[in-house]
């Protein structure tokens, strides 16, 4: 500090305050209240604007709409929505930008009538699961196998690399914002394998790009599900277990008990496949974690902080892995943590 109090100065000669009291007083309140702002700066913005934006079932609300409105019916979809450019498509959906009384939209069509069964699936999910977890429901027509949900810009999660390099997001391109994407992507796993209609299984997530490709990154920076086509369900009660698909899958990012049990001289045969459960998405949490969290200053922090948790992801015993609840406590406890840390490190600096 250069600033002294001069003391030749000119003024009333009895001051209630000397002047180098008021410059002590105005540094404390300034530290005072960069000590409270910090809080502030570690803290998140807030995302989503929670469960008063809820709708009844079968209305929804996006974006400004102040009122809920019906789902939107055959006949206002085929008259009221305007298809613009194809912006995705994948084994079952062709889906379009659209506009909708100057919103814009994602129109979904079939590509192949041979898909109308997992087309009619993934609608009947959506109609049932529609939460902060999963995109929102506009209107769908059966008839015309046609789905309209909300548009994301920033289109799948595959594309967060390239969202977070854009001049708008880099300042959130942090292991904070990363760590809480990870959460936003367990918690969905978590309320598929608690939801309403059973325990749903992830069953579209043969390799990390695919299992990317069925989540949208939201401009606000969270993640919702948007492919449900393929959810099988599970109960442990009656003991239906689950096959995803039935062809052979390979490789390390599915789990030990999808691959063929019975070694190279036996060929695989879907109908002597072993069933297994929703395990299986536990075990590709660290791999989609890890892709989330990316190579940030700090993020090889958090990975460490999440190596024992993410270890017993990895159990080959189904049974011994964590459930999704128990990695969301975990994951919220580290991000708490190292939130604290970061917090008092730099208040012990000032
Ligand atoms: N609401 C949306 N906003 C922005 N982009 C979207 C939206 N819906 C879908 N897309 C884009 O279209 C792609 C294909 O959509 P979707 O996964 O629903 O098709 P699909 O045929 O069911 O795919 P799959 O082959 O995985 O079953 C998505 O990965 C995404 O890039
Ligand atoms: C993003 O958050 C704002 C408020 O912070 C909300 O109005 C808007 O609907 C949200 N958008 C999405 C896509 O969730
Ligand atoms: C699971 O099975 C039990 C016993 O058969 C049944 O009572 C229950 O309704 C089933 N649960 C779901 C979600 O289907």
């Amino acid at each position: 500090m250069e600033t002294r109090p001069q003391e030749g100065r000119k003024g009333p000669p009895r001051r209630d305050v000397p002047p180098v009291v008021g410059l002590l007083l105005s540094m404390a309140l300034m530290n005072a209240l960069l000590y409270l702002c910090l809080d502030w700066l570690f803290i998140l913005p807030p995302r989503s604007v929670g469960e008063p934006r809820h709708c009844p079932h079968g209305h929804f609300r996006m974006g400004q709409m102040s009122n809920c409105s019906p789902w939107l019916s055959c006949e206002q979809l085929r008259t009221e929505v305007r298809q613009m450019k194809r912006v995705g498509e994948g084994a079952v959906k062709r889906v379009f930008l659209s506009e909708w009384k100057e919103r814009k939209v994602a129109l979904s069509r079939l590509t192949r009538l041979e898909m109308k069964d997992d087309f009619l699936h993934g609608l009947r999910m959506l109609k049932s699961l529609q939460s902060k977890h999963v995109v929102t429901l506009l209107g769908f027509c059966e008839d015309d196998s046609t789905i309209l949900t909300e548009y994301h810009p920033l289109g799948s999660l595959s594309n967060l690399e390239e969202a977070l390099s854009l001049p708008r997001y880099q300042s959130i391109n942090t292991w904070q914002h990363r760590l809480q994407l990870a959460l936003d992507y367990v918690g969905i796993i978590n309320f598929l394998h608690n939801s309403p209609l059973g325990t749903l299984v992830m069953c579209d997530s043969s390799d990390l790009p695919k299992t990317l490709s069925q989540y949208l990154l939201t401009a606000n920076f969270s993640i919702v599900l948007n492919d449900l086509d393929a959810l099988p369900l599970v109960n442990h009660s009656s003991g239906a277990l689950v096959k995803c698909g039935h062809r052979e899958l390979r490789g390390d990012f599915v789990a030990p008990e999808q691959l063929w049990p019975y070694g190279e001289d036996m060929p695989f045969q879907d109908d002597l496949m072993p069933v297994y459960d929703e395990k299986i998405d536990i075990w590709k949490i660290p791999d989609v974690s890890s892709f989330l969290l990316g190579h940030v200053e700090g993020s090889d922090m958090v990975r460490f902080h999440l190596f024992d948790i993410h270890k017993a992801c990895k159990s080959q015993t189904p049974a011994e892995r964590p459930t999704a609840q128990n990695i969301l406590d975990t994951y919220q406890n580290v991000l708490n943590l190292l939130r604290d840390t970061a917090t008092s490190q730099t208040r012990e600096m000032l």
